[in-house]
């Protein structure tokens, strides 16, 4: 019987603990602002980004959605980004993903302020992290280690295999569990034998985008597994983690959904928190 890792739990822990921060940066004169830019009508890009403002509004932020037609030139979409840039009420930018596809996404990352990019995308964000360098980091790994810190899972000496090489997820993940002195494996679609390496691991960290690739004869005994998966099987949502045979092998345990999802969001607060001091 794995512990169940209560994603939801201690995303409301830092979340409280955030607004603590907001009320402190009140009293200094500075209230946190984050500004979300939505382009087009995603449905799935439109509930996230709901769940992104009422999550900062809650914590005490100014947060503004900036919507933009999906017909916007990629050239518009850069100025909109250097106006807020420029803007001193807005200390964190994210630009939802992703762009229609006239837009090259890596160009709308780049026009971002590295001081504003609370998403941790910008080259030079990346590059800092790879350097072991202060600066932002992606919100869904930096949730996973903060939430491994609320845990008291210790990673240092430990065999972390990262499944999934996303710049959002996979690579910063193994970067992080790196600077905490894990030893990291990372595995990915054309890996072989995929098995032989999650087995393993002491923790395992599945970010692929396949519903319920890992299973349980996949774990070691005692392992510690984080599911990021987000995907729709039969109008559920479901991990990359077979829960229902992961469960019994694991030590501990994120669900899906109340699991990573949460803290993600909590995080991205988080780094608007840290934009927002760095500005003071
Ligand atoms: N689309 C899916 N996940 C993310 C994310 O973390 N940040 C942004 N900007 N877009 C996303």
């Amino acid at each position: 019987m794995a512990h169940l890792i209560d994603g939801k739990k201690w995303a409301k822990v830092s979340r409280e603990e955030t607004a603590e921060a907001v009320k402190q940066l009140l009293q200094a004169g500075v209230q946190p602002g984050l500004t979300v830019v939505l382009v087009g009508d995603n449905p799935a890009s439109q509930t996230y980004v709901r769940g992104k403002e009422k999550a900062a509004t809650e914590v005490g932020m100014r947060s503004t959605v900036l919507r933009l037609p999906k017909e916007i030139s990629q050239a518009e979409l850069v100025s909109v980004v250097q106006k807020l840039n420029q803007d001193p009420t807005v200390h964190g930018i994210l630009v939802q993903l992703p762009l229609p596809v006239q837009i090259d996404e890596n160009v709308i990352v780049a026009s971002i302020d590295p001081l504003k990019d609370v998403d941790g995308f910008h080259a030079v964000n990346v590059g800092a992290l790879s350097l072991g360098l202060p600066g932002f980091v992606a919100c869904t790994p930096l949730g996973i280690m903060r939430l491994l810190t609320y845990e008291h899972i210790s990673v240092e000496g430990k065999h972390a295999v990262v499944v999934g090489r996303s710049n959002i997820v996979g690579k910063p993940m193994a970067q992080l569990l790196l600077k905490a002195n894990a030893t990291v494996t990372i595995c990915h679609s054309k890996t072989t034998d995929l098995a032989s390496l999650t087995r393993l691991g002491d923790i395992v960290i599945a970010a692929v985008g396949k519903a319920n690739l890992i299973t349980g004869d996949m774990i070691k005994s005692g392992a510690v597994v984080i599911d990021v998966g987000m995907n729709r099987l039969d109008n559920r949502l479901v991990g990359d983690v077979d829960y229902a045979s992961v469960e019994p092998v694991a030590s501990a345990i994120t669900p899906v959904p109340g699991g990573v999802g949460p803290m993600t969001i909590a995080t991205l607060l988080y780094n608007t928190v840290q934009a927002a001091t760095k500005a003071l």
